[in-house]
């Protein structure tokens, strides 16, 4: 099994970067440390661990607890080690009689205020109170327990992961300096002085109801039992850990998954992950109860028809079923019949198998990734102007950053472990625009506001992208020594000149974006002369009709400022779901092979031939939307769907639905009776990430290892069975092991040539692809010296208006987006604690829209919009613009989707889920859609525990 040192030893501060040197004599052993590192982090290094409370190596020094004195040649008193900054020649004595006696005071003073249930402690073996105690050779307390304490302190259990018990309180600061240095959100403080410190959430509230957002840093950071996870508690103290990889979003954060036996006491973040450098968020930390949900369904299941019970059967009766109606469907309606849908959640090797099984097995290209429906339009941008379809930069450049320029994303909700890291760049003086139409967290939080923030209205960020264009190429802000050394000329003349047109200037775009011109120029001239300049976009940018010219219009903006190619500056679309540049790079798109190599190219198809023994199609197969149209056409029949809830996060949904009731076979592959599982006739059970070896590939272009902690509960891995599939349907694979699958991976595709897991370990953790001959070690920045495609291409970006037109009939425009502790469509959070601060989706809507409407905060609502309706409660705010309404898309119920049309992107078919013409009024009744949804739910629920009134229900 998978395993790891169970605690990495803790070097008491930050480390320090600098070429400075200095050598210094700790107890007679010498050591050299970079200039500005600690006295008690140079003895660490030296083998020597100083006693220590307050200080903890995330976490900048704070000298309060005085129990790490050291005595320094030449100096008076006993300065803490941990405030002491190392000079050269200096001589350390950590150990001295007197040293220990003051040591010891110290311990005493805090434990003659502590329980001293130290044998029933929930943190007994992991208490570093308890450990100082040992190390200073405390005995007894000879002061008493009668006097004053806080013994009796009331713990606060109202945060569903932790505790905070004060009894147990040192008053260290370190929760506190946690939650403002680390996670950024400055949510607890000390009140009173002396004996009153207390450590208090927000103004007093419990930490349910304060700002926290349940991060868990505070609970890493604290040495005591006073802040603990609930888990603990409940299982004790874990037995062994595995290093592996978050799965929920694009960061990717490494974990340390501390377990006992095959289950999971708790998860760590890993202070050595390279994408979150031991910070994590209320998801990857606490959410991972899904995993052992009593809704797991762990038996394969078939049916003929979707009104018939389900039947368990074993996993090869289940997969030859599968494999002969394929087969029925091909030799009836032909080979294109039947395709397959591979997920961004699933592991890289897992997205490789399932498009090689498509474009082998089935023999046609018809494979597409619930990338479609969010990224594909970077994919396709960053492809055309760059000549690479992934991010630019590391998370860590933007600590370079001078310039943040946020676009269509909120961080703090989607990306909370990179926002913390952003935040932290900005408090240190780095300046902000953000262009949005809510003001997100982003806008303005502790110690942060935006410079500008670009409000507009859905739908014209091409519009806003072009008036900013305008201003720096109009007021002579191009670095044109960057153009002209780096970039296509032509294309670059091209594009000036077009951007140059009166009809792009701000004060011309103002009526169409809602944006003032003056903020539009200020913005524009920050960006371009502010220093290194970055920009940070999300689906507000690519799930709209124009996503992929937007994208094009940012890489212009960076290209013509020169910033792309170096720290601190670049492009980066933050990746939503954890796998979805994985699984772009793995070929599971119907016109592109693994790096994305199109299938029309003969020289790449040869290869792929020769290594698989077949031939290969050349033509691009369906995406997904050309699935379900062709499915209600009559031309495509069957569908293989693993990890992926095209029902619920789909657009359109009664197209959706519609498409799948035409299929004849629909396989789907999943943790749960998923919304897309209620109209599938073969079910197979999923694995999550906790039951499988493999890699995911985050936001960064980062290559992480993902560790088989306990057996998969339904006794396979994802992997294993697209392997049973391929071979029930007559083409062979034969892997042991997803390692191997990752060295056929890199033989065949030039951009992971140099990827193996033994790589990937030998350097740390992670890889950033490329990593071939060339960069051996990977590439965190990427276009350094030139431009993946040789010159760097512009390309004019005209804006059209949405076809979403507001009208009489439907005023209002909705946009949907996410929320912190709640992801995609919510099969896995809503399955967990999660639910105590998001139990239901709202609408969002503006103070002036919802007093024209009569609507009251909390009250039902009805949204309809050309495609559907659906009811929802209002949550009154102005974070969303009057003439804009919003909501998310984590509960099924709700039919976010039932509203979003399938207006598509040009060039990519992304969804413009951001733009939609709707109408709001207040309701006393569930939509009709809904009371529909409700009924099947219930007969498929049904159907699925074979309980006998829904099989009666089905047959009438
Ligand atoms: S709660 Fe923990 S970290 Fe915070 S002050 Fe108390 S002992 Fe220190
Ligand atoms: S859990 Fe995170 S946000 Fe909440 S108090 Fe602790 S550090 Fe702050
Ligand atoms: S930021 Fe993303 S990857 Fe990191 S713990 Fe949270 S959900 Fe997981
Ligand atoms: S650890 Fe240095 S003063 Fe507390």
């Amino acid at each position: 099994m998978n395993t790891t040192e169970l605690k990495r030893p803790d070097l008491g501060t930050p480390q320090k970067e600098s070429s400075v040197m200095v050598t210094l004599e700790i107890d007679g052993t010498e050591i050299t440390v970079p200039q500005g590192t600690s006295v008690m982090r140079a003895a660490a290094l030296a083998g020597t661990r100083i006693p220590k409370l307050c200080a903890t190596e995330s976490l900048e020094a704070w000298g309060s607890c005085r129990v790490c004195l050291v005595e320094i040649e030449g100096r008076r008193g006993t300065p803490a080690s941990c405030t002491t900054p190392c000079e050269p020649g200096m001589k350390v004595r950590t150990q001295t009689p007197r040293l220990q006696a003051l040591r010891k005071g110290m311990l005493e003073l805090y434990i003659s205020d502590h329980p001293l249930d130290c044998l029933t402690c929930a943190a007994n073996g992991d208490c570093e109170l308890q450990d100082m105690a040992g190390v200073t050779g405390l005995r007894e307390v000879r002061y008493g327990y009668g006097g004053a304490n806080h013994l009796r302190d009331k713990k606060d259990e109202s945060n569903p992961y932790f505790s905070y018990d004060p009894s147990k309180c040192i008053v260290c600061n370190r929760c506190v300096r946690a939650c403002e240095e680390t996670q950024g959100t400055f949510a607890l403080t000390i009140t009173g002085r002396g004996f009153e410190s207390r450590v208090a959430a927000s103004q007093g509230e419990d930490f349910l109801g304060s700002e926290c957002v349940s991060c868990g840093a505070c609970v890493a950071a604290c040495p005591t039992a006073t802040l603990t996870e609930k888990s603990i508690f409940n299982l004790g103290q874990p037995e062994h850990a595995a290093i592996t990889t978050c799965a929920y979003c694009g960061v990717g954060c490494s974990f340390r998954a501390e377990m006992k036996g095959n289950e999971v006491v708790r998860m760590v973040p890993n202070p050595d992950g390279k994408a979150n450098h031991g910070h994590a968020c209320v998801k990857g930390r606490f959410a991972w109860g899904y995993a052992t949900h009593k809704d797991r369904m762990l038996k394969p299941m078939i049916r003929a028809s979707i009104l018939d019970p389900w039947r368990e059967v074993s996993w090869q009766e289940a997969v030859d079923y599968a494999a002969s109606e394929f087969r029925r469907i091909q030799a009836k309606y032909g080979r294109g019949a039947v395709g397959g849908i591979a997920s961004s959640r699933c592991t890289n090797e897992e997205a490789y198998l399932v498009q090689k099984l498509v474009r082998t097995a089935f023999g046609n290209n018809n494979v597409d990734t619930c990338a479609r429906v969010c990224h594909s339009p970077t994919g396709y941008g960053l492809k055309q102007t760059l000549g690479e379809s992934a991010g630019t930069q590391t998370f860590d450049s933007v600590m370079q950053a001078d310039v943040v320029m946020i676009i269509g994303a909120n961080p703090a909700a989607a990306h909370p472990v990179f926002a913390s890291q952003m935040k932290r760049r900005l408090r240190q003086g780095a300046r902000l625009i953000v262009i949005d139409p809510r003001t997100t967290e982003m806008v303005k939080s502790p110690h942060i506001q935006a410079d500008y923030h670009l409000s507009l209205r859905p739908g014209t960020n091409v519009a806003i992208v072009n008036a900013l264009a305008h201003v720096i190429v109009t007021e002579g802000l191009v670095r044109e020594d960057y153009v002209a050394a780096r970039c296509d000329t032509a294309s670059f003349k091209e594009w000036k000149a077009f951007a140059a047109l009166p009809e792009n200037a701000p004060e011309a775009v103002e009526a169409i974006t809602g944006v003032p011109a003056a903020d539009i120029r200020g913005a524009a001239r920050l960006y371009a002369t502010g220093g290194n300049a970055a920009i940070y976009y999300g689906l507000g940018v690519t799930e709209h009709a124009q996503g992929s010219t937007m994208v094009i219009g940012i890489a212009n903006l960076a290209m013509a400022t020169g910033n792309v190619g170096r720290e601190g500056v670049g492009v980066n679309p933050l990746r939503g779901q954890n796998n979805v540049q994985g699984s772009c790079d793995m070929g599971s798109f119907p016109h592109e092979l693994p790096g994305y190599r199109h299938v029309s190219d003969s020289t790449v198809r040869a290869s792929f031939e020769a290594d698989w023994g077949c031939t290969l199609d050349p033509e691009p197969g369906l995406r997904i939307p050309n699935m379900f149209d062709a499915a209600l056409d009559g031309s495509f029949r069957g569908l293989y769907c693993e990890g992926e809830d095209i029902v619920q996060s789909d657009p359109n949904t009664q197209h959706v639905t519609a498409a799948l009731s035409a299929m004849e076979c629909v396989v789907v592959q999943d943790l749960f009776l998923n919304e897309t599982a209620k109209y599938a006739h073969v079910f197979l059970p999923g694995s999550s990430f906790l039951e499988k070896d493999g890699t995911f590939t985050n936001a960064e272009r980062r290559i992480s290892r993902v560790r088989k902690v306990m057996p998969p509960k339904a006794g396979k891995s994802d992997w294993e069975v697209t392997v049973m599939l391929a071979n029930a349907l007559g083409y062979p694979m034969a892997y042991d092991h997803p390692e191997q699958i990752m060295a056929e991976i890199a033989r065949l595709t030039p951009t992971f040539r140099g990827v193996s897991y033994a790589r990937i370990d030998a350097l740390g953790g992670s890889i950033q692809w490329p990593c071939n001959e060339e960069a051996p070690g990977g590439t965190p920045i990427m276009h350094v010296d030139a431009f993946v495609r040789g010159k760097g291409r512009f390309l004019p970006t005209r804006f059209f208006a949405s076809q979403e037109k507001v009208t009489p009939r439907y005023p209002l425009i909705l946009t949907t987006g996410r929320i912190l502790s709640q992801y995609n469509v919510g099969a896995q959070t809503r399955r967990t604690e999660n639910r105590a601060w998001h139990s239901e989706d709202r609408l969002e809507i503006h103070p002036h829209d919802a007093q024209e409407r009569g609507i009251r905060q909390d009250d039902w609502v009805g949204i309809a919009s050309r495609a559907g309706q659906t009811v929802l409660r209002a949550t009154i705010t102005e974070r969303v613009q009057p003439g804009v309404v919003y909501t998310t898309f984590h509960f099924p119920e709700s039919g976010a989707n039932v509203i979003t049309t399938d207006a598509s992107d040009w060039a990519t078919n992304c969804p413009e889920y951001k733009v939609t013409a709707v109408q709001v009024m207040p309701v006393a009744q569930p939509s009709e859609w809904q009371q529909a949804y409700r009924r099947f739910d219930t007969l498929q629920t049904g159907l699925a525990q074979g309980h006998p009134a829904a099989q009666a229900e089905a047959s009438k």
